[in-house]
């Protein structure tokens, strides 16, 4: 199950920034592998709930990246190495939905536990520069967008505010529209 991002993995050019995802990857906790996207329903499309939802939303918002820096325009507003950035923000985006234990349901602060996820998986194996890990934290933190504040927490999450930050939101916010359903065999590897 920990190979299930390779095909993401390859789309980042950087052998550094994928070797930190295929670590942070390795070190996610297992629930993330098996729960839906949704507990509620409520929030996400059909393919993203029931057993590794969660995954397939993933990957659906790694996909329209993916899909989005074929065109031209994106090309010239990211450099090669933020749009590695900005993929790898997408593969660990929701990583500790359920927080850090065994998890049963969505924890709010989920973007900020994912962050400091990436901050010690890289004080752990080193391979992104301080200013690369500042970057994805920032974007996994901003991920949920003006969606920041919750009526059972006192934390109010931070909003994208640079192009990496709104890009990366962009993309998992299309990856949780119930009216776009994704035919996973069609992406392009
Ligand atoms: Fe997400």
């Amino acid at each position: 199950m920990k190979e299930c991002f390779e095909n993401e993995i390859s789309w980042i050019h950087s052998k550094s920034i994928q070797q930190f995802a295929r670590y942070c990857v390795d070190n996610l906790p297992d629930y993330f592998f098996t729960v839906p996207a949704s507990s509620s329903g409520k929030y996400h499309p059909s393919y993203a709930l029931g057993d590794g939802g969660l995954v397939r939303h993933t990957k659906a918002a790694v996909a329209v990246a993916h899909e989005l820096f074929n065109l031209e325009m994106f090309q010239k507003q990211f450099s090669e190495t933020e749009q590695d950035l900005i993929l790898l923000s997408l593969i660990l985006h929701d990583g500790k939905k359920q927080g850090g234990g065994n998890g049963k349901h969505t924890v709010f602060e989920h973007p900020l536990y994912a962050a400091d996820f990436v901050k010690e998986c890289n004080f752990e194996c080193s391979k992104l520069t301080d200013e690369q890990e500042q970057i994805v934290r920032n974007a996994i933190s901003s991920h949920m967008g003006q969606w920041n504040t919750a009526r059972n927490s006192r934390t109010v999450l931070p909003k994208p505010a640079d192009k990496i930050q709104k890009f990366v939101h962009m993309c998992d916010y299309l990856a949780s529209r119930k009216f776009l359903e994704v035919n996973f065999d069609a992406i392009s590897y």
